[in-house]
C-alpha cells in the first residue's frame, strides 16, 4: 500500500522507534498511496517481550479510515442537510403564520369599514325617529294606552343608537388627545361611573391602587372607555355577584404602568381567548352584546403604545393586564 519513498513526513523514524519502546494506540497518520492519494489511518501496535523481558518483535495494526471518514463526512452532510430542511420548514411557518395575521387584520379592516358605512347611514335616520318619538310622547296623556307603546319605541331606538355609536367608535378610532394623566385617577372616574348601577349592587370592588405612580401620556375619556368596557364584562360575567379587584403599580426596571382587573366569575374557554379583541365576537344572547366592548378596548390600548392580555380559568374568573408606558420627562 504505502512506497517506502512516498512515506509523509509525521510517519518517520521517530514513529518507528515509538513501536519499539511501547504500545501505541490509534495513533492516526497519513499514508501517500501509489498514485498520490492522501490514506488516512490508524496505527495500534504492540510489543513483544521474552520471559527477560527483550523485544523479540512488534505486532502493529493499520486501519484504513478512507471509508469510516467518508461515512462521518456523508453523516455530517445529512445532518446539515436536515437542519437546513428544518430552518426551511420554521421559516415556512413563520410566513404562513405572517400571512394569516395580515388576511386576518385585512378582514377587520374591512368590517371596520362596512361598520362605519352601515352605522353613518343608519345614524340619522335613527335620529328622526327618536325625535318624532319624543314628541309624540309629549302629546299624549299620561294614562294615555298608546303611551307605552311609543316609550318602547323610544326605549329600542336609543338601544339602537346606542350600537351605532359603539359601531362608529370602533370604525373612526379616533387618535387619542393625550395629555399627562394620573391612571389611578381614571380608574376612579370609571368605578364611580359604574358602580351605582344595579349590576354593581352586590359586587365587592378592592382597589389596590399604588399610590405614587408616575404620570401616562393619555387620553382620559378614551382610557375610562376601555377600562369601562373590561368592568363592565367582568360584572356580566359575574352576573352581578362576586368580587373585583382593580391594581396599579409600576413594572419594576421597565417604563411601564401595570392595570389588573380581575374577576371571579364565569371564566374565558381557551378557544375564546384568542377571538375576544375581534369585533363582533360574543357570547352574549342576541341584543346583550355587540361583541365590540374589547375591540374597542384593545384599538385604545394600542393607540396608547401599550398592551393587553387576558388569563383566565373556566369557573374561576378572568384578569385582564394592561400595560402603559410612562409619560416621558423633557418630552
Ligand atoms: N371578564 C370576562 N369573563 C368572562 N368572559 C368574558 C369576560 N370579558 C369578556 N368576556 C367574553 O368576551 C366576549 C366579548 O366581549 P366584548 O366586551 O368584546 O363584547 P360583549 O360584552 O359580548 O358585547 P358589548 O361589550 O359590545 O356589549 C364576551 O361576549 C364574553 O364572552
Ligand atoms: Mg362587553
Amino acid at each position: 500500500l504505502a512506497s517506502p519513498k512516498e512515506k509523509r513526513r509525521p510517519f518517520n523514524g521517530s514513529y518507528l522507534s515509538k513501536f519499539k519502546e511501547s504500545s501505541i494506540q490509534d495513533l492516526e497518520i497519513d499514508f501517500k498511496s501509489k498514485s498520490g492519494e492522501k490514506i488516512p489511518m490508524t496505527l495500534s501496535s504492540s510489543v513483544m517481550r521474552n520471559s527477560e523481558g527483550e523485544i523479540i518483535g512488534v505486532i502493529g495494526v493499520a486501519r484504513d479510515l478512507r471509508e469510516t471518514k467518508w461515512l462521518l463526512a456523508e453523516a455530517a452532510a445529512t445532518e446539515a442537510e436536515r437542519a437546513k430542511a428544518q430552518e426551511l420548514e420554521r421559516a415556512y411557518k413563520e410566513l404562513k403564520d405572517l400571512q394569516s395575521q395580515l388576511i386576518h387584520s385585512e378582514r377587520l379592516a374591512c368590517i371596520g369599514q362596512l361598520a362605519a358605512g352601515v352605522a353613518h347611514e343608519i345614524n340619522n335616520p335613527l335620529g328622526g325617529i327618536l325625535v318624532y318619538s319624543h314628541l309624540l310622547v309629549e302629546d299624549l296623556n299620561v294614562d294615555d294606552s298608546k303611551r307605552a307603546n311609543v316609550e318602547r319605541i323610544i326605549k329600542e331606538a336609543t338601544r339602537c343608537k346606542d350600537i351605532v355609536k359603539r359601531l362608529l367608535d370602533f370604525a373612526r378610532q379616533p387618535q387619542p388627545k393625550v395629555e399627562p394623566t394620573g391612571i389611578n385617577v381614571v380608574l376612579e372616574e370609571t368605578l364611580s361611573l359604574v358602580k351605582d348601577q344595579a349590576l354593581f349592587h352586590n359586587i365587592k370592588i378592592t382597589k389596590k391602587f399604588q399610590p405614587s405612580l408616575p404620570n401616562i401620556m393619555g387620553d382620559r375619556s378614551q382610557l375610562q372607555q376601555a377600562f369601562m368596557n373590561i368592568i363592565l364584562n367582568a360584572a356580566e360575567a359575574m352576573e352581578g355577584k362576586g368580587s373585583l379587584l382593580i391594581a396599579t403599580d409600576a413594572l419594576p426596571d421597565s417604563q411601564f404602568l401595570e392595570i389588573t382587573i380581575t374577576d371571579n366569575g364565569c371564566g374565558i374557554p381557551p378557544e375564546n381567548i384568542k377571538r375576544l379583541f375581534e369585533p363582533f365576537f360574543t357570547t352574549k344572547k342576541a341584543g346583550h352584546g355587540t361583541g365590540l366592548g374589547l375591540a374597542i378596548t384593545a384599538g385604545i390600548i394600542e393607540r396608547h403604545n401599550g398592551s393587553i392580555e387576558v388569563k383566565s380559568k373556566v369557573g374561576e374568573g378572568a384578569t385582564f393586564t394592561i400595560k402603559l408606558p410612562m409619560e416621558t420627562k423633557g418630552k
